[in-house]
């Protein structure tokens, strides 16, 4: 039997059950023949790219989906179908496709000038607008990226306490270069990380102990976003709170993803109140956009006036186009009822996804907070890869767009007629390759 090009990685057929094995072969042939534009499109960029790829995580064997255009919470791929976009741009896509509000933002902004050599009156009521929201953000700074604000944020933690070691978390992601998932990543940056197990206190506590004193910063996401969608315990997130707070650590809460949880951000919702804080994604209107704020002493020490001033320069930092649309987006999308709803309308699609699964006895489960979920396949790591990219592989066939390591994240233009027709099509697929699925079952 071939081996199968499966996501994440390539599963050798025979680590399958054949049932299931036979299965995702005849689905992912079935993507090949559907899908022949976008694997010419990729086929054309190979040649100018390495694999055709300048983001890696958009990867899928045996070729992605080219997208040529998106409206509303829809997107269209090169060869005209169309999809129910349930990725939202991993997290970013909050907004949909085509928000007029942030469109007509950027084009005013453009009208006033782009680059415009100095500072401008946009950067300071985009700063306004998140120190109202963030408990934690007595001031903020701007940067291009999420990684970039994780990295400025951990310099700013090292200069400011004089210590070196920066405790992460085994699965947690903090950008490109501060990748914690399968034992770290030779790309990170060469900083002296302790990684300890996630969503354990008393690791946590065992480690402070006899390492509290040289440790700078500890920076956790809230919920494990990349990770898998795994949520933090209160008890873990107040231990830490507690851990760093009794021996002068800094506590960095990466909201780049759990920002959208509520007006103030997963700290708003839930606490605790970390002493900085890092956002970016959908805060800058759909442009690239990252932001780290926090305690004023701390923040402080980034005031230019200071002869001890920390250096943060970047040509983007206050482009104005990002800017004009963080102000448009905040103003506009992300006000405290549409966050609530958004939250209450996640927990409702992963509680009718958990239903389906129980009822069916399917070999699937999901985890997750608010709109942000992940399904998971049961089994051993070439099972769990293979059942997820089964359903998505059908899951694009019936016209639904959901990331192959099963991540879902909603978007504030996705109706109820659609997540309705998303979970029919989920119960369909299970019903339909319940033979494939009971397969996989038996090794769980
Ligand atoms: C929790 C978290 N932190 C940091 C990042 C990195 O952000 P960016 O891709 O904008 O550099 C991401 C991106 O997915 C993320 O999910």
């Amino acid at each position: 039997m071939p081996d199968l090009t499966t996501g994440d990685r390539t599963v050798q057929a025979q680590e399958l059950p054949p049932a299931l094995a036979t299965a995702l072969a005849g689905a992912e042939a079935a993507y090949a023949r559907r899908c022949a534009g976008s694997a010419a499109a990729n086929a054309r960029a190979a040649r100018v790219m390495p694999g055709g790829n300048t983001r890696t995580s958009l990867w899928n064997d045996p070729f992605p989906l080219c997208v040529a255009s998106g409206e509303g919470c829809r997107i269209t791929d090169v060869d005209g179908h169309t999809y129910v976009d349930l990725l939202g741009e991993f997290t970013a896509g909050i907004y949909g496709h085509t928000p007029p509000e942030l469109a007509a933002a950027v084009a005013a902004a453009q009208a006033d000038g782009i680059n415009l050599s100095s500072h401008n009156t946009l950067e300071s009521r985009l700063a306004e607008l998140l120190v109202a929201r963030f408990p934690s953000f007595d001031l903020v700074r701007f940067a291009n990226s999420g990684t970039e604000a994780n990295l400025m944020a951990l310099a700013t933690a090292k200069i400011v306490t004089g210590r070196d070691r920066i405790v992460v978390f085994e699965g947690g992601y903090h950008g490109g270069v501060l990748t914690f998932g399968d034992g770290g990543s030779p790309v990170n940056v060469p900083h002296d990380f302790a990684v300890l197990p996630y969503d354990d206190s008393d690791a946590a506590t065992a480690y402070f102990a006899s390492h509290g004193t040289s440790i700078a910063a500890v920076l956790v996401e809230p919920m494990l976003g990349a990770g898998g969608c795994r949520p933090a315990s209160a008890a873990f997130l107040a231990s830490l709170r507690r851990l760093t707070k009794d021996t002068g650590a800094i506590l960095i809460f990466d909201e780049i993803q759990t920002s959208r949880m509520a007006y103030g951000g997963y700290q708003g919702r839930f606490g605790p109140c970390p002493d900085m804080t890092t956002i970016g994604k959908f805060f800058g209107g759909g442009l690239a956009f990252g932001a780290f704020g926090g305690r004023h002493d701390i923040m402080s020490r980034l005031d230019p006036r200071r002869p001890d001033a920390i250096g943060h320069a970047g040509t983007f930092n206050n482009n104005t186009l990002t800017m004009a649309a963080g102000i448009a987006a905040i103003e506009t999308y992300l006000t405290a009822d549409a966050l609530d709803a958004l939250f209450d309308r996640g927990e409702t699609v992963r509680a009718r996804l958990s239903t389906l699964f129980r009822d069916r006895q399917a070999p699937y489960s999901v985890s997750g907070l608010g709109s942000i979920m992940n399904i998971h396949g049961h089994g051993d790591r070439a099972t769990d890869t293979a059942l997820r990219r089964l359903m998505q592989f059908d899951l694009l066939e019936a016209g639904y767009y959901i990331a192959a390591r099963g991540l879902i994240a909603l978007s504030l233009p996705l109706g109820e007629g659609e997540i309705s027709g998303f979970v029919d099509c989920v119960a369909a697929f299970l019903d339909r390759r319940s033979d494939a699925l009971a397969a996989a079952h038996l090794r769980t």
